[in-house]
């Protein structure tokens, strides 16, 4: 059995992996964590046993590393983004905060949590 962190699941492709996966790996547990932007709706992943939706923000560090440690996380899936192209000429600020910012803090969190206790084997 796998324990997957599924950024961004709620949103387009993040759900579809999370349907996916759901029905090609029946034993294993899905945490979606996603803050459910204007593209972000937990009916993408209602009803699907192995996934528990937590609904908070990738940069959130401190439950990011929480939940890697206790729900004994080895594998992420990264889909969280700004995704709108429109939206990223009027307003680029998000984009740089969520798209950059945020996957290096989730990079810099897991790091942490895998390879500063020296344990876990992250593949
Ligand atoms: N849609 C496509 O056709 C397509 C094709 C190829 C690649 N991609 C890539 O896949 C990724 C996801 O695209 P998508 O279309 O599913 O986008 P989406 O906008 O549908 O989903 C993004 C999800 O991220 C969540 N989110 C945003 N900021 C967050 C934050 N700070 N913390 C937690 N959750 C946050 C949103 O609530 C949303 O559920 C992007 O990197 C995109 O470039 C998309």
């Amino acid at each position: 059995m796998t324990n997957l962190l599924v950024t961004g699941g709620a949103g387009f492709i993040g759900g579809n992996f999370v349907h996916y996966w759901a029905q090609n790996h029946p034993g294993d547990t899905m945490i979606v964590l996603d803050c459910l932007t204007y593209t972000g709706n937990k009916s993408t992943i209602a009803g699907i046993e192995q996934a528990e939706l937590v609904v908070d923000d990738i940069r959130h560090t401190e439950l990011v590393a929480k939940l890697l440690r206790e729900r004994d996380i080895s594998t992420i899936l990264h889909f969280t983004a700004e995704s709108y192209v429109d939206r990223s000429i009027t307003g680029p600020d998000v984009f740089i905060e969520t798209n950059i910012l945020g996957t290096n803090s989730l990079l810099k969190t897991a790091r942490s949590a895998w390879l500063g206790a020296g344990s876990g084997s992250p593949h």
